[in-house]
């Protein structure tokens, strides 16, 4: 094992963990990233280093030998395939009562997700984060992170006529029609690139649907945007395949016990660091799952009752709605979706008109929505099996499924459609079983303090969306990321 001290090491390298990263080497501390997934900087024999959505290989899945996609069928069919069990990129963590859908690699969710980029409403951020003052937020911390993640909107002249955003302009269409408010969604894909996509002077992304895999070329993911900054202040390490299993107190400060991985997922090797201070950035997830078992297994038994409670899923809830045969929705869908549906303040739901990249036509609209739901989940440490369970039970998704309703069953009764039955398995009409935004475990003045650190360790803080208890009310990752800018700027100054 590495006999081996550092100032900093951050256990993962997803939004959280990569600005804890780079304001802490700017501000002259080094820093060892340690991320259980690959680099991802390398192309596959393909040429590429990102698998495409119409043909997952390998890389698409992290350590299943079948993938298990979102969208689990078409026209009644089962579409999910069999692939070699490999570290790739979309982890599908099964839970008893849904499947967290989370990226693995170096960049955390940033590799797979939509790139919407939304700030939300500033009368909506008290039911966020309450104790967070909010004018530093929108003055400072969202202008600040909205930048550093590269965050632009589509040219409305291109939208309302490219072949691409056919599908949602449908949407929009139908949203009018039944008088609810549309927005257009930020995002951090380059537009300009994209235009050039279509334009077919470059290579093309998310024009041939490139997204829950990995996107290889015009999504600015944290490869592009935070972590190339940390890269270049020359004090960071990132090991890739490596897994943070433990963490407890030593001279000097925590001793940390990573195992190393190989792309089968087994572990080859165990290291130790002593670390002066440690960075929980494991996701909403990792972070949770972690602490749990420490303080349940000894190795923090400090940490205070909060840790694992307030877990939620932004109240995600998907369906696809059938259009009719004069409302066409596209053969080619860029995989960037860049509308919304703001239902929030009369029905309690945000809807994304989402793509449904197949390459047919499908006269199918598709939509992904966040909603308002008082339920909230617990991680807890179960002995018997040696790992970390959920508390979340499948029947909770009713309340978004009722909050999306306020939206769709107007639509439908407006244009005279119906839901799509063949989307999620063989007459269902409701995507209930999985979240793409978990958030919550380790919530901010609860489990830590105001500004993260945790309850019963100095030296240990928490980065990442395990912070925000369980909702966001758009799109978790701005509100993470200028959350971890607030909090570290403040350890930064008073802790180091
Ligand atoms: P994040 O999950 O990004 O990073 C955690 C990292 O820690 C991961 O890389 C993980 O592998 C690593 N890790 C975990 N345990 C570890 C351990 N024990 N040791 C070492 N490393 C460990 N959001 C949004 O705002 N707009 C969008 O369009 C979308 N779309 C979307 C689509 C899909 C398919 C997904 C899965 C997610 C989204 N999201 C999204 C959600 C968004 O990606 C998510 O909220 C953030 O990535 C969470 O950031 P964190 O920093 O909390 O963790």
């Amino acid at each position: 094992s590495d006999a081996a001290v550092v100032p900093a090491l951050v256990i993962g390298t997803g939004y959280g963990g990569s600005v804890a990263a780079l304001r802490l080497a700017q501000a002259g501390v080094d820093v060892h990233m340690v991320e259980m997934g690959m680099a991802w900087d390398t192309p596959g024999a393909d040429g590429k280093i990102f698998a495409n959505t119409t043909t997952p290989d390998q890389r698409s899945f992290w350590l299943r030998t079948k993938t298990k996609q979102p969208l689990s069928n078409f026209l009644g069919f089962p579409i999910d395939k069999a692939i070699p069990r490999y570290t790739g990129i979309l982890d599908a963590e099964d839970f008893a009562g849904i499947t967290v859908y989370q990226g693995r690699g170096v960049g955390g969710g940033s590799l797979v997700n939509g790139g919407m980029a939304v700030t939300p409403k500033r009368e909506n951020f008290g039911e966020i984060l309450p104790t967070v003052n909010a004018d530093e937020m929108y003055n400072t911390f969202y202008p600040r992170a909205n930048a550093e993640l590269g965050v632009n909107m589509i040219r409305p002249a291109w939208f309302d006529t490219t072949e691409a955003y056919q599908y949602a302009r449908v949407g929009r269409k139908h949203a009018q029609r039944s008088n609810f408010p549309y927005v257009f969604v930020p995002t951090v894909y380059d537009w300009n690139y994209m235009e050039q996509e279509a334009a077919g002077t470059v290579p093309k992304s998310a024009l041939v649907g490139e997204i829950l895999y990995g996107n290889n070329y015009g999504k600015k993911s944290l490869q592009k945007t935070y972590l190339s900054k940390v890269r270049a202040t020359g004090r960071v390490t990132i090991s890739p395949l490596h897994r943070v299993v433990d963490v407890r107190p030593a001279t000097g400060g925590y001793k940390v016990t990573i195992e190393q991985l190989n792309t089968n997922g087994d572990p080859i090797a165990v290291k130790e660091v002593t670390a002066a201070k440690v960075f929980f950035a494991a996701g909403s997830v990792g972070t949770s799952k972690l602490l749990v078992k420490l303080k349940a297994t000894g190795a923090l038994p400090n940490l205070n009752g909060e840790v694992g409670k307030g877990w939620g899923d932004n109240g995600n809830v998907m369906c696809g709605r059938a259009n009719h045969m004069w409302d066409p929705t596209g053969k080619l869908q860029s995989s960037i979706p860049t509308l919304g549906i703001d239902n929030w303040a009369a029905g309690g739901a945000f809807a994304e008109v989402a793509p449904l990249p197949t390459g047919i036509e499908t006269y199918a609209s598709f939509y992904l929505s966040i909603t308002k739901t008082p339920n909230r989940a617990q991680f807890t440490w179960n002995a018997a099996a040696g790992k970390v369970d959920l508390s979340w039970q499948t029947a909770w998704k009713n309340v978004s499924i009722n909050a999306a309703k306020t939206i769709f069953d107007k639509i439908n009764s407006k244009e005279g459609t119906i839901y799509r039955t063949d989307l999620f398995g063989v007459y269902k009409i409701w995507g209930d079983h999985l979240t793409y935004h978990p958030l919550g475990g380790a919530i901010l003045n609860r489990a830590t303090d105001n500004h993260g650190r945790l309850h019963g360790y100095p030296g240990l803080y928490v980065m990442d969306g395990s912070l925000i208890p369980g909702s966001t009310v758009v799109n978790p990752f701005v509100t993470i990321t200028a959350l971890a800018e607030r909090n570290i700027e403040k350890i930064i100054a008073t802790d180091l």
